[in-house]
Formats: C-alpha cells, structure tokens, sequence
C-alpha cells in the first residue's frame, strides 16, 4: 500500500503522455503566412462584400400617433424602407492577438429612401423621404480557430454599430413632420439599423465566410496512392502586422498512413512583407513524400538485358562480363544477369541556402537468372550519388525537377572474385540517366497543389530556399464571382 502514492503519479503521467496526441508540439510542415499587405487586400475584399450585402437589409415600418397642427391627433407610417445605396469608405482589418482578427470600418455612408403616409380621418397625407447615414462606423471581432477536422473556423464574437449622425429629407417640407421625425424615430430607427447591419454581418460570418474558409484543402489527392495533408495543427495565429496559419504539411499514403518518425524543423520566417502572402514549405513535406514513395517501392528497380539498346556494345550477360569479371562468366556460360536496386533508405532531401540537394544510397544485387524460374545471387554493389534539385511553383502548383550527378559504384560483396566496376558503372548511369530520372522527374513535374482558398489566384511569384524550408511569395487576387 505504500507504494501506491508514488505510483499514481506515475500512472497519471503515463496515462497523461500516452493521452496526448502523437503530433501535439510538433512543429509545422508548413506556414501559410498573410502580411499586412495580404491583411489590407483581404479588408478591402470584405468591405466590397458587406456593401453588397447591406443592400439586403429589411428594415421595419414606423409607426404611431402624432399632433398634426389645426388638426389634432393622427396616425403615422414611414414605410417601405430600403437601403438605396451605401457607401463604405475605409476599413482595417488587424491582429487580435490570441483571438483572430478585428474587421472595423469606419467613415460610412449609408442612403435609405422611404415614404410616410398620415391620416386623420378623412384626411390623407402622403410622400416619400430619403435619409442620409452618415458617420457609420462598425467593428467585429473574428475568432479564427480550427476544428478536429483542420479546417479553418471563424466566429464573429463581437459586433457594434455607431451611427454618428442622421439628416432626412422629407417631400412636402413639413416642419411638424420633420420634427416628429427628430423627436420620435430618429432614435429608433438608429438602433435599428445598428442592429440590423450586425445581425447581418453575424450572418453573413456563418453562412459566406465560414464556409469560404472551410474550402481549404485539408487533404488533397498527388495521385493514386499519395495525399497531403494541409490540416490546421492550431488555431491561426494573428500578431501585429501578419497572421499565421500553421499546416501539417504531409504526404501519406492513401491506403495505409503510418506515423512519420521524425519531425519536421523549426522554420524561422524572414521579416517580408513585400507580396500579400508566404508558404514556408519545409523538407519535411518533400522528405514524407520519399518515405511514401520509398515505402511503396517507388524506387525500387530491375535491369535486365532486353531494357539495354540494342547498339549498346555492353549487355547484361556474362559474356559481356568476361574482361571484367572472368570467373563469372566462366561459371555462368551465356546467361543473363539481372540488377535489382532499392534505396538503403528514403533519400533525403538537403535544402540549404540558394541549394538543393539530394544524396541517394542505393543497394544494387546482381543475379545470374539460370532459367526463368531460378536466379542466382551473385554480387552486391553499393551505389552513391549527388543530385541537385530544382524547384519551381506557378500559381497553383509546386513542381520539382532533379538533376543527375555523377554515379559511384562500389563491389560490397561478390561470389565471384574481385571484379572491375567500371563497365557496371557504365550500365548504371545509362539507367539511371536514361530511365530512373525521367521517371521520378515525371512524378515531380505533376507536382502537389498548393492549399489555396477556392477563387484565390496568385501572381508576382516569388522563391527563396532557406535552410530547412522554400519560401514562396506571393501576391493574391480574389476572383469575384
Ligand atoms: C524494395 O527492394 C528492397 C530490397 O530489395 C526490398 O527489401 C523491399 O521489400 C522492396 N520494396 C518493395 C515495396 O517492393
Ligand atoms: C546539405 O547541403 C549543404 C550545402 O550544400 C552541405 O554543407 C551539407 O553537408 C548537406 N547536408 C547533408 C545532411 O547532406
Ligand atoms: C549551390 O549550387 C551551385 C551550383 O550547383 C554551386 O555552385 C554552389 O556552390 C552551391 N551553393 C551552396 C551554398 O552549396
Ligand atoms: C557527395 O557529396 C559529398 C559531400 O559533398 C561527398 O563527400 C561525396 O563524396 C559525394 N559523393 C559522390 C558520389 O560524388
Ligand atoms: C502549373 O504547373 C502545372 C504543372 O506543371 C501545370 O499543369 C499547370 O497548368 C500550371 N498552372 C498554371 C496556372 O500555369
């Protein structure tokens, strides 16, 4: 029983680290990062959008009892109001650190036209009168999260509306009537539309934005047996002058996912603010991707005679091995050899400043193949290289290219006595040149998409390689639909 004290605190560590998720703490692949600049565009963008959109607003009738000189008590309305035009002039959006971000507008017009109509009795009177808002002034607060899901979420968590001043002019120039105007509905019709221009703007966040956001990719196919994964890791992180948004950034495999075993950098961003929005992609997307492809045996390869030209004066077979290997072809009359490679392990892609390289190990096995059904294990080489790669991005996809360096080949282990490499070395380069890049320079060239919102387009591209991650740059236009 003694024990037990020290061992609960245990149990609850274990039980608390075991609870935690595997990715809690892990860094990001990827940083969607939007500037100031980024921030001003997206400020103007929903300013157009909430024009458009108080133009729905309904407002109600006013009504009510009133002292009409000479005449006595009557009724009035002002009815049929609409919003005839409005007028948003400035608007800032800007960090709200720790929550997301505040959307203010200021400066604002807004036209409402209507008509009043006031009976007593026998007496009808009637006309329309246009009201001038002027001074509108809005502030909401956005609360950016993410959901389990990783796709981004938005709430307006707070809104108000300020009304400077009204002026109305009414046809007929009644004086009593603006008076009643002044002194009866002014007031109202003022908490109206602040309310009604807030309602709309909470509206307008769950049913336009909300849903705009969640067209982020959170996952998107490569190709048939590869996706990314753009998951939120966090919520969206706004500090002054830029938000954040932190992305999983990894390649998987769409039948079976396995854990990634190693983490991805910590990227430290340069202080640009020059385009509207940055991706930091770090080696890590690149470096999943070759597990996956590794995994899959992707780059695992055969060579057998028939894949060597037919002019090419050295074949696979024994016989062409003679000068270089004499007791192989001695023991292996007129047969067939065969090369099998695989990577030792997923290559490793190397982002330094300016560069990118690649340092791929491969195992080569050569078989004598005896008959169709038995092959022989004969030797093993080891097989070095250093490529270098390039990387390219348009305005929706990032795509790479490699570039071959020399091949190095190494005897690891033979059955048959020393044997020169030379001629292997020869043969390796011919494939790997001829036949493994094209291939894996065709998978690069179809590239990964790039986590964009729907409609947004980007130009003036920009692309820097840093040490552990690519910058990209960006400028961004919504299309409007
Ligand atoms: C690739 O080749 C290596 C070495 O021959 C082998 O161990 C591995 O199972 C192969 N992978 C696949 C998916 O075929
Ligand atoms: C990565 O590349 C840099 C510069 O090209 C080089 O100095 C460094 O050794 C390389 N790192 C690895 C792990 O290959
Ligand atoms: C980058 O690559 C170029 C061309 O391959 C080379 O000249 C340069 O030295 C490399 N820079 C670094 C920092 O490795
Ligand atoms: C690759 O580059 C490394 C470091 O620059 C060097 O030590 C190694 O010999 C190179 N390998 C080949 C096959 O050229
Ligand atoms: C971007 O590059 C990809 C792959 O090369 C290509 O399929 C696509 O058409 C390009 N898109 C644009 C907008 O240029």
């Amino acid at each position: 029983m003694g024990t037990l004290p020290g061992v609960l605190p245990a149990i609850l560590l274990g039980w608390l680290l075991t609870s935690i998720p595997g990715d809690l703490g892990a860094n990001p692949g990827m940083v969607a990062r939007i500037t100031d600049k980024g921030l001003e565009y997206a400020a103007r963008e929903g300013l157009l959008a909430l024009q458009s959109e108080l133009h729905r607003i309904t407002l109600p009738d006013f009504t009510g009892d009133v002292k009409i000189p000479h005449f006595g008590r009557g009724r009035y309305e002002f009815h049929s109001l609409n919003i005839h035009s409005c007028e948003l002039l400035s608007s800032v959006l800007g960090p709200l650190p720790g929550q997301g971000l505040s959307f203010t507008i200021s400066d604002s017009s807004i036209r409402v036209q209507g008509r009043w109509k006031v009976r007593k009795s026998f007496m009808r009177l009637q006309g329309s009168f246009d009201l001038d808002v002027k001074g509108v002034t809005i502030s909401v607060n956005l609360q950016l999260g993410s959901e389990p899901s990783g796709r981004p979420t938005v709430t307006a968590t707070s809104c108000s509306t300020h009304i400077h001043d009204v002026e109305v002019d009414i046809s007929g120039d009644l004086g009593w009537l603006l008076n009643l105007f002044h002194n009866h509905i002014e007031s109202k019709f003022r908490r109206t539309l602040e309310s009604k221009i807030c309602e709309m703007i909470q509206k307008s966040v769950t049913s336009d934005l909300q849903p705009y956001l969640q067209t982020l990719p959170v996952t998107t196919e490569i190709d048939s047996f590869a996706g990314i994964d753009y998951r939120l890791t966090e919520a969206p992180r706004a500090t002054a002058q830029r938000l954040d948004v932190m992305l999983k950034g990894e390649i998987f495999n769409l039948n079976h996912r396995s854990p990634v075993t190693f983490f991805a950098p910590v990227m430290s961003l340069p202080e640009e603010h020059n385009q509207m929005v940055y991706f930091a992609i770090s080696d890590y997307v690149f470096n999943t991707a070759s597990l996956v492809y590794h995994e899959a045996g992707y780059l695992n390869f055969s060579i057998t005679d028939d894949m060597i030209p037919p002019d090419s004066t050295i074949r696979l077979t024994t016989k062409s091995f003679r000068g270089f290997a004499p007791r192989l072809a001695r023991l292996y009359p007129n047969m067939n050899l065969e090369l099998q490679g695989a990577m030792v392990s997923a290559p490793l892609l190397n982002f330094s400043a300016g560069n990118l390289s690649l340092a791929p190990q491969m195992e080569i096995e050569g078989f004598v193949l005896q008959s169709s059904s038995s092959k022989e294990l004969v030797f093993q080489l080891s097989v070095a290289t250093n490529m270098s790669a390039a990387l390219t991005f348009n305005a929706s996809k990032i795509t790479g290219f490699l570039m071959p360096g020399k091949v190095r080949v190494e005897l690891k282990e033979s059955k048959v006595g020393v044997f020169n490499v030379e001629l292997l070395e020869a043969l390796l380069n011919y494939y790997i040149l001829n036949i493994l890049y094209p291939k894996v320079n065709d998978k690069l060239a179809k590239g990964f998409l790039l986590p964009l919102l729907k409609r947004i387009q980007l130009y003036d591209l920009v692309l820097q390689i840093h040490k552990d991650f690519l910058f990209l740059g960006a400028n961004i236009q919504y299309m409007r639909v």
